[in-house]
Formats: structure tokens, sequence, C-alpha cells
């Protein structure tokens, strides 16, 4: 049985050939530690961070490249921008729909006195920045928000909430687990103090990858200090970019794939993948709009989401149908809550939660008509 893949939420499968003949190539070639010494092979692996530096900088438009740094996924990106900035007293705003990654972290914080408000979406997962800007408090430091959400793909206006926030000094940071690699991100244009992402879903890298884009002049604490082979007769950790915040030996094979994916992006284009995957979401959305008891979320509407569509059929059990469609289909989704209990409680699905397709660059139109099929079909074994 043919697999088709539809979890690219979770992380995007395939890769570009490229993504995999790097990381192979790296671990075959070069395998050294980068910036540790000055022998030829630390070079060349420092070239490798560099080069992917520069590549993300330019797909984020981002003048200065040691102003972002790699981490190993957007979670402990927005960990930094978090625990970094935020201290007890200050107020931070979130929205109805945020992930674990944000959400917890947040919880975390409260309990050491930093004040939270969260701005209700609709049932849709849609956002009014007016009501942003009804949040905001004399003590407000930072507006943290996802750029899309995993569960219905809506897209937040964050251009707009980020003008808003600097109106009212305060920092602007975005969750782009979602969307860096498939919707276009200017972090000047987009009002963007500090950009979290992960490479491993739209930038078509590897797991283990992920990075944080700081803001020139912004103080954020390091989350985590040690070696960076820099200014290592000190026992403090470096205050320049990107050694602030890069401690211990990098994933080096992972950022040299994640290179190619962004590699692959750029030559592409980000229009391109967001045309093929807007022409699949609709596809998708109307093909499931015709089956009796499927019950659909988020806007519904390829240009206000990107490629993630959840759904339920009637009362059954969400994991359930996820391992029907497996089983039975070779179709691979994911269930439950997908770490995002805020954003189903918006929704209303917290006790159900709902399954998930999300199609990547690589799904065809055929594979779409497959799965609308195979829907059909269960819902059709249940009458
Ligand atoms: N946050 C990822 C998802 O939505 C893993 O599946």
């Amino acid at each position: 049985m043919n697999i088709i893949y539809m979890d690219n939420a979770a992380t995007s499968w395939p890769k570009p050939e490229t993504v995999y003949q790097a990381v192979d190539q790296f671990n075959r070639k070069m395998g050294a530690n980068p910036g540790r010494g000055s022998n030829h092979k630390t070079l060349e692996a420092g070239g490798v961070l560099l080069e992917t530096r520069e590549a993300l900088a330019e797909l984020f438009n981002i003048n200065d490249s040691s102003c972002l740094v790699f981490t190993a996924n957007v979670t402990e990106s927005l960990n930094i921008g978090l625990k970094g900035w935020l201290n007890p007293g200050d107020h931070v705003i979130i929205s109805g729909m945020e992930h674990n990654a944000v959400a917890r972290p947040i919880s975390s914080l409260q309990q050491s006195g930093v004040e939270v408000s969260v701005v209700p979406c609709d049932e849709r997962g849609r956002l009014d920045p007016h009501d942003v800007e009804l949040a905001f408090r004399d003590n407000t430091t930072m507006v943290c928000m996802l750029h899309a959400s995993n569960i219905t793909g809506t897209i937040m206006p964050i251009a707009e909430i980020g003008k808003i926030a600097h109106q009212n000094e305060a920092v602007f940071m975005v969750d782009a687990a979602q969307t860096a690699g498939v919707l276009p991100l200017n972090v000047k244009a987009q009002n963007i103090d500090l950009l979290a992402f992960t490479g491993h879903k739209g930038l078509m890298g590897p797991q283990g990858t992920g990075g944080l884009y700081i803001r020139p002049g912004l103080k954020i604490r390091p989350l985590i200090e040690g070696g960076t082979g820099s200014l290592s007769e000190h026992a403090y950790q470096p205050e320049f970019m990107p050694d602030r915040f890069e401690s211990g030996t990098p994933n080096t094979p992972g950022i040299a794939g994640l290179g190619a994916g962004v590699r692959f992006i750029m030559e592409t284009g980000i229009e391109q993948i967001r045309r093929h995957e807007q022409e699949l979401t609709d596809r998708l959305i109307s093909g499931l709009q015709e089956i009796r008891g499927i019950s659909l979320y988020g806007p519904g509407d390829s240009r206000q989401q990107t490629a993630v569509i959840s759904f339920n059929i009637e009362d059954m059990d969400c994991g359930e149908l996820s391992f029907l469609l497996d089983r039975k289909y070779g179709i691979i989704t994911r269930s439950g809550l997908h770490c995002a209990p805020l954003a189903h409680r918006t929704l209303g699905t917290l006790r159900q939660g709902a399954c998930r397709f999300s199609p990547g660059f690589f799904n065809t139109r055929e594979d779409i008509d497959t799965v609308i099929k195979a829907v059909h079909e269960i819902v059709d074994g249940r009458r």
C-alpha cells in the first residue's frame, strides 16, 4: 500500500533530495566540530553554519545574520524569548490559539509573578487586532503569538499586531512553527523583534534544528551557558552574537540539511509553494464539505489559512479515525489535541480533539482525491 503523508504540520516529509545529501555529506566528509580550534575541518564546519545562517537571514529579511541563533527546535527558541525577556511584574499578551510551546512556559512564568492576558479568538481561530489593543496594561512588555495555528491553519494578522505592540512599547515575538518556509516572513515589514522557528517543518530541514532571530539591541538573557569556542579564558558567557546563545556543540549535520532545505525553498519560491498548498487546501476543504456528518474547523478558505485542516466525523473517536485512515488507507494524519489544548478550547473541541490533515508541497491533487474518497468510505461505513 502506498503511503499518503498528510502530517506535514508535525514534520515535513519527504524532504528534498538535497537535504538528505547535505546531512550525509557532512557526516561522511566533514564531521568536525565548528568553531573549535583552527584546523581546516573545523573551519569548513563553521562555514556550514554560516551558509545556513545567511540563507535564513535572506529568507526572513534580516540584515545581520549573527542575530539569528540556532536552537534545537521552536520550543527552545520560544523559551529563550519568553524566559530571557519577561520578569516578575511584567505583563504579556498571548492569543487563545497558542500551542503548549508558548502556553506551558507562560504558565510557569505566571507562577513566578508574570501577568498574562489571553486574547480570545473566534470559533474559527481568528483574532481581532482591536482585542489585542484592549489588552494592554502599563506593565505590558511583550506580545507573543503564533503566526498560524497548528490545528486550523488560521493565519494571524501579525504585521498589524506587531505595529500595535510597538505603539505600546512592547516587544513582539512570533511563533513561526507552522509558517517558516510556507508563508512570506519579513522581520522588518512585519514588525517582529523575536522570530522563533523550527527547521523540520516548512523549511524542510531535519528534526533537531530551529532558530531564533533576536532584533539587534534587544537584551535577552540566554537560557544556557557554556563552551562557545570563543573567549574561553573568561568565566562569563560572551556578549556577542551568535555566541551568547549558542553553547555546546551544535547539530551541524542537521544545520547542513536545513541549509539545503532553505535553498530549495528559495529556488522554488515561497509564492509557488504557497500557491500549490492553497490549491490542495481548497480542494480538500471543498471535498470534505460535501460529506455529510463531517465537522470542519478553521476558516475554510485557503486565503486565511495554511494547509492544515482538522475535522471530526460526528462523535467518532478521532484517534480511531486516524488509526483507520492509516491502517486501511495508508493515510498519515495526527489526531488528539495536537499539544494545543488552549486552541482546542477556543474551537470547542477540547473534549473530542480532532483528526488533522496537513498536506505539504510534495502532495498532489490525486493524493487529496484519495483522501476525500477514504473519508467518504469511512462515513458510509458508519451508516
Ligand atoms: N506541533 C506539532 C504538531 O502540531 C508537532 O503536530
